[in-house]
Order: C-alpha cells, then structure tokens, then sequence
C-alpha cells in the first residue's frame, strides 16, 4: 500500500485540527511533522509541545522528521508526545547507532534520513535496524523546493539494497513532490510519500484527493 504523508509545515496553522481531519477523511495515513532547529537547516519549525497539543485532532500515525544536530538529545520529549516513527539525520548523528537504539527503547518506530548529496551506500551499516528509510528529494530546511532528479536513482539503490537483504523496510521521500511527479518515485521504489505544497497550498480537500487518486493505482 502507498501511504501518503502530508508535511505540517505547509497546513495552515489558524485552523489544524481541520486540516488535520480533512487529510484523514480523504485518505492520508501519516501526518509528516518537520522539525528544524536552525543549526542543521536554517529554518526554525516547531517542537513536541505542538506535537503533543495535535495527538487527539486525528488518528494519523505522527511521523516526525528531526532536522536537528544531535537528535538523540531530543528523543525522550518527542516521544513522549507521541511520536509513532522519528526519523534523524545520518549526517547529524555523532552516534548513530546509539541514537537508533535510543528511539527504540521509547517505543518508536526509526527512520534514518540522508539529505541529497550522501549515498546510500551510507547507510548501508545500518538497514538491519531501522523500519524506514528516507530519501530527501531536495535539501532539508525549506518547504515548496524543486525536486532533485537524482533522488529517483537513490530511491531505486535503496529499494535495491533492501531487497537484496531479503527486508521489508519502508522507503519514504520529501521534497518537491507534486501530482505531475509522484509516479516516477513510486515507479522508483517509494512507498511513504511526504508532500506539503501539493496538499496544503490551496483546496486541501481536493488535493489530498488528487494524490491518493494517483496513489491507489499502485500496490
Ligand atoms: C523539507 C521538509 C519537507 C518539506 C516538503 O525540509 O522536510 O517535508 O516540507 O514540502 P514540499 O512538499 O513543499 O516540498
Ligand atoms: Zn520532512
């Protein structure tokens, strides 16, 4: 099953708890939730206190994308507002294997994200423990971004590594994704599907209809 992930950053912010249900009612399973902390991307975003304050507007699986230097420092409180699945950086983990460890132990489901200019081949050592991997298709910090072709081919070199190891671990993608150039990453080998633009900008109803519309051809 495609899941498609709406990112937070783009909904409109004075009436969430609509946006929120009206993703759900039209077919989205997670809500993606970037965080940034102005250090490992320019921009600022939001923390766990609004993450905690959205839990009950829906039941969509809260996907939390930490753009933040040293994750790990910041498992336990995103955790404890809930947080389904947190992904980190690969490039701002001094640790990164304790860091993996530390999502486990509260409960979490663990993504490991690597922005455009890292291979895949990085994270090679580390597939084995994780429950999803994410390919940025634009360089983290900034909603409304081109995509960034070469994510296609990373896409396939991770669904490529995952088969080879006999695992079944989601591949998500973010950045610069619109209903004109969701096929080609799931022709790729994406199944989570994080899009903020395409959804929030404009008739939120509509568009999240638009994509799933896409999305529910595929398996
Ligand atoms: C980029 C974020 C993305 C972004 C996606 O740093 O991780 O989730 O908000 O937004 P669009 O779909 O507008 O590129
Ligand atoms: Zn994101």
């Amino acid at each position: 099953m495609m899941i498609l992930a709406p990112s937070m950053l783009s909904a409109d912010f004075k009436v969430l708890g609509e946006e929120l249900k009206t993703i759900e009612d039209n077919g989205a399973k997670y809500v993606h939730y970037d965080v940034m902390d102005g250090m490992f991307v320019p921009s600022l975003s939001f923390g766990p206190a609004i993450l905690q304050s959205i839990r009950p507007a829906s039941n969509l699986v809260h996907d939390v994308h930490l753009m933040i230097e040293e994750p790990i420092r910041y498992i336990e409180p995103f955790a404890k507002a809930s947080a389904d699945i947190i992904t980190v950086h690969l490039e701002a983990c001094e640790d990164l294997d304790a860091t993996i460890a530390k999502i486990k132990e509260y409960g979490c489901k663990v993504g490991v994200s690597i922005k455009p200019a890292t291979p895949v081949s990085a994270l090679e050592p580390y597939v084995e423990k994780i429950d999803m991997i994410l390919i940025m298709s634009v360089e983290p910090g900034f909603g409304g971004q081109k995509f960034m072709p070469v994510a296609l081919e990373k896409i396939a070199e991770a669904k490529a590594m995952v088969d080879a190891k006999g695992l079944n671990i989601d591949i998500q993608v973010d950045g610069g994704i619109y209903t004109h150039n969701v096929e080609d990453v799931i022709k790729a080998g994406a199944n989570i599907i994080v899009a903020g633009s395409a959804v929030f900008n404009g008739d939120t109803e509509a568009n999240t209809k638009a994509m799933m519309e896409i999305l529910n051809r595929y398996e």
